[in-house]
C-alpha cells in the first residue's frame, strides 16, 4: 500500500518558527513566514520584515504593505489570492538591508516556499529580492517592468519597492508611482496570458 505524504505551507512555517540559522534571530519578535494563497499565480518578494511586521508576524502591514495593497487593488487583484513573503523572515536592526549571510541563511526558507506554491509569476519589491532572485547586481531602475524567466517555467517580475515610493510620492508621467501603476497592468495582463495557456493544455 502507498500512503501519499504531503508537505505543506503550514508545515514549513511551523519548521521555520524557531529558526536560528542566523543572527537575525536574537532580535525578533516574530518571525514573519509569509501569507496568502498557498496555491497563488502570484507570488510577491519583499526584502525583510519591518517594525509592523515584526510585532504582528505579518508581511506588509505596515505603510508600504498598505500602498502595496492599493497597488494590486487597482488591477483588482486582492491580496488573499496571492502569496506573500520577503527574502529575509526577521526584521534586520534599524531596518538595514539585510547581508549576503542572513540572506543566503534564509534561502531555503524561499525556496521551499516557491517550490510549494509554484506561482506563475515572482514580483520582487526593490533592488534585494530582484538581485538575490535574479543573481545580479543590477539597480531596479534598470530591471523593472520586463519579464524574466527563471527556473520551473516562473517568470519573474521586478517592481519598485513600495517603501520607495512612499518616499517618492509624484505620480507626474515617468515617475516611479506613474512607472508601478503601469507594471501592475502589465503583471495582471500576463497572468491573464500565462492562466489561458495552462487551462489550454
Ligand atoms: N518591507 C518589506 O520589504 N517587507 C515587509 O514585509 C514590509 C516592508
Ligand atoms: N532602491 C530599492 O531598493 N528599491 C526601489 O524600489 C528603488 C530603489
Amino acid at each position: 500500500m502507498r500512503t501519499t505524504i504531503s508537505f505543506t505551507l503550514d508545515d514549513l512555517a511551523s519548521l521555520a518558527s524557531d529558526c536560528r540559522r542566523c543572527p537575525l534571530a536574537g532580535g525578533r519578535t516574530n518571525l514573519v513566514f509569509g501569507e496568502g494563497n498557498p496555491h497563488a499565480d502570484l507570488m510577491l518578494i519583499g526584502e525583510a520584515p519591518g517594525e509592523t511586521e515584526d510585532q504582528t508576524g505579518r508581511p506588509f502591514v505596515g505603510r508600504a504593505g498598505q500602498l502595496l495593497t492599493q497597488i494590486l487593488k487597482s488591477v483588482e487583484i486582492e491580496r488573499s489570492e496571492v502569496y506573500i513573503t520577503n527574502v529575509v523572515k526577521c526584521r534586520p536592526p534599524g531596518n538595514r538591508v539585510p547581508t549576503k549571510a542572513e540572506m543566503e541563511a534564509c534561502w531555503d526558507w524561499l525556496a521551499a516556499q516557491i517550490a510549494l506554491v509554484n506561482p506563475l509569476i515572482i514580483v520582487t519589491l526593490g533592488n534585494t529580492p530582484t538581485q538575490k532572485i535574479l543573481n545580479t547586481t543590477e539597480g531596479i531602475t534598470a530591471l523593472r517592468g520586463r519579464f524574466f524567466a527563471w527556473k520551473g517555467g516562473i517568470e519573474v517580475f521586478p517592481m519598485f519597492h513600495p517603501s520607495f515610493l512612499l518616499r517618492n510620492p509624484s505620480k507626474k508621467k515617468g515617475s516611479p508611482k506613474y512607472l508601478t501603476w503601469l507594471d501592475i497592468q502589465a503583471v495582471k495582463e500576463r497572468l491573464e496570458v500565462l492562466r489561458s495557456r495552462n487551462r489550454g493544455s
